[in-house]
């Protein structure tokens, strides 16, 4: 994702159904990691949503309970967070990197994204719906870029390939890689 990127272009990612925002962080967390590991200056860039004004609250406030520690490795908890009486709060520089809107799935997507993400929300939509949003991710994806989602029961979204899926529509195909969580 960082490769091709020239000085100040962005990493965009999109976490859909972001809930209390622990997805959202984490992949902040990942891709700043890989940003300094590859001595890139592309900025990152998280647009993290949610139908949930509550959950979008919970996610902005970016605190969580003492009992993360058996979930981050220590590594990323000394790196990220600090310490707030019994609360971990993740730390500003992770923070600015991410936008927390609320937005339901179907609204018109964010674009010219390199990554999706979009952990356990598809499995709870039917199969039409799934394909419809899957479409969205698909045409908000640059050509290349990657969806990362939990297993979806149909068959047409349990393709490798998003071409697969597309294909159908008629239009345009482009390639997009896929990973299961
Ligand atoms: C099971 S949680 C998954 C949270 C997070 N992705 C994770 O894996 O930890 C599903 C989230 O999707 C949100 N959601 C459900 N339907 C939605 C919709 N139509 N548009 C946007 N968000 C939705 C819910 O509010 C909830 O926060």
């Amino acid at each position: 994702m960082f490769h091709n990127k020239a000085d100040g272009d962005q990493v965009r990612a999109r976490v859909a159904g972001c809930s209390s925002g622990e997805e959202a962080y984490s992949l902040a967390m990942l891709l700043s990691e890989q940003c300094d590991a590859l001595h890139s200056t592309a900025n990152i860039q998280v647009f993290a949503t949610d139908i949930d004004e509550g959950a979008v609250a919970r996610a902005r406030a970016g605190l969580y309970p003492e009992s993360i520690i058996t979930d981050v490795r220590p590594s990323a908890l000394r790196q990220f967070f600090v310490k707030i009486d019994s609360r971990y709060e993740v730390v500003k520089s992770v923070r600015e990197k991410i936008l927390f809107a609320m937005h339901v799935l179907r609204d018109p997507p964010f674009s010219r994204l390199d990554l999706v993400s979009c952990r356990n929300l598809l499995i709870y939509l039917d199969s039409g719906v799934q394909n419809q949003v899957l479409e969205m991710f698909h045409y908000a994806l640059y050509p290349n870029g990657y969806l990362c989602s939990s297993a979806a029961p149909n068959r047409r979204t349990r393709s490798k390939n998003c071409s697969a899926w597309s294909g159908s529509t008629g239009r345009k195909r482009r390639s997009c890689r896929t990973g299961r969580r």
